[in-house]
């Protein structure tokens, strides 16, 4: 990975620090419901405090598609902002460039901190427009970005921007930078990944790319019966993705070609439906009935995982081993989760997880705060695990001559 300038490289006394965060957090009638990225954000912000920066956050919110609407506006982050920065006053700009915005941050004193309105409420943030990222520079006289989960798109506040000033990583970006680092470009091994989740197709790149990585690779969730009946096994009434079983048959040929060894499921939990508290039972994998469903990966299968988790030194974890949402199919998901928790906990396995599912499965099991690092993103997060370079990572990066 390229080398980034942080917050210890740039001189933010007395300046305007331009801070692209991600506040795009689920809010329900007008209601924060998880914190966590405000959280998250919070020590950049007493940090920049600390160092006498007038802090200017700007974030996007929602998907206005270059219009105002006053349904996605930033303003019912104010009072949650202020609380995660210890009730300090949050100023605010009803509109994120211009005389509104330049009012509001010319008005800052050092130590302060400003909250501009929702950045894709105008068509320049998205198409990345050179016109619109000189509008937001005139606001600021540094850049830091502490947007990871925002770091797949090349937007104007995320990509341009960092070209039109000294630019560095905050806190919570060099965290994520870090943990991903560790994790898969330069892992203590040997490293396993567990992939879980429905689909083959919307995680080939990533099964490509990881087992180019990884020692071993476990596979749960629905996309293990995809590549179980690409090699024969029936799975009954699962979701199974049969037109997928060509890109399954090379998926395994590719692992053993790079000595990535696969554990697939073994074992099954099985039912007739998917609904909560239905009769289920265990079945062999080569013995599920043809008018039941897989819907967790089963007994001996998580005792395989967990043994093979004894023997590794570190983990990277995408996606759930069942249909967690519907008890009891989360049984597999919770029982690994809190395994990989007390293997972190005794400091004999580094653990990065990361995407929605798998971080609401990590709640599920109360083990969030246990791994080692649980990354914010979800989407820059699988681009990351497909080894794609990810716009706001590339425009951080110092080239090697300045180094
Ligand atoms: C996210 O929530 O994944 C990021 O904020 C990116 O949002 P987007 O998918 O609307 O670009
Ligand atoms: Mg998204």
């Amino acid at each position: 990975m390229a080398k980034f300038r942080t917050l210890d490289d740039l001189d933010v006394r007395g300046k305007r620090v331009l801070l692209r965060a991600d506040l795009n957090v689920p809010v329900k009638d007008g209601v924060v419901t998880d914190a966590t990225r405000i959280e998250r954000l919070a020590p950049t912000i007493e940090a920049l405090i600390e160092k006498d920066a007038k802090v200017v956050v700007m974030s996007h919110f929602g998907r206005p598609e270059g219009r105002a609407d006053p349904a996605l506006s930033l303003r019912p982050l104010i009072a949650p902002l202020k609380k995660a920065i210890g009730g300090r006053d949050v100023a605010f700009a009803a509109d994120c460039i211009g005389e509104e915005a330049k009012r509001v941050v010319m008005a800052l004193r050092p130590g302060q901190v400003a909250l501009l309105e929702n950045l894709r409420f105008h068509k320049g943030e998205e198409a990345n427009s050179p016109d619109f990222a000189q509008a937001l520079a005139e606001l600021g006289d540094v850049y830091v970005d502490d947007a990871f989960s925002a770091a797949h798109r090349a937007h104007a506040s995320i990509a341009a921007l960092a070209g039109l000033l000294p630019a560095a990583a905050g806190r919570l970006m060099e965290a994520e930078l870090s943990a991903l680092n560790s994790a898969l470009d330069r892992p203590v091994r040997p490293v396993m990944a567990l992939v879980g989740g429905a689909k083959v197709s919307t995680k080939l790149d990533l099964l490509r790319f990881i087992i180019g990585k990884v020692d071993v690779l476990a596979i749960g969730g629905a996309m293990a019966n995809t590549l179980l009946s690409a090699e024969g096994t029936e799975v009954g009434r699962s979701l199974c993705e049969r037109d997928m079983a060509d890109n399954a048959r090379h998926l395994l040929a590719l692992a053993r070609e790079r000595n990535c060894r696969v554990i697939l499921p073994e074992d099954a939990v099985v039912a007739a439906e998917i609904a909560p508290g239905t009769a289920t039972r265990a079945a062999l994998i080569d013995a599920v009935p043809s008018d039941m469903m897989i819907l967790d990966v089963g007994p001996k299968t998580v005792d395989r995982i967990s043994a093979a988790l004894d023997e590794v030194r570190t983990l990277v974890w995408n996606g759930p081993l069942g249909a967690f949402e519907t008890p009891p199919f989360d049984q597999a998901t919770v029982a690994v989760a809190k395994k990989v928790a007390a293997l972190t906990r005794a400091g004999s396995l580094l653990s990065v997880a990361g995407g929605g599912d798998t971080v609401a499965a990590l709640a599920v099991a109360g083990v969030t705060e246990e791994l080692s690092y649980v990354s914010t993103a979800g989407g820059a997060f699988l681009e990351w695990l497909e080894g794609r370079e990810l716009p706001g990572v590339a425009a951080l990066a110092v080239p090697d001559s300045d180094r």
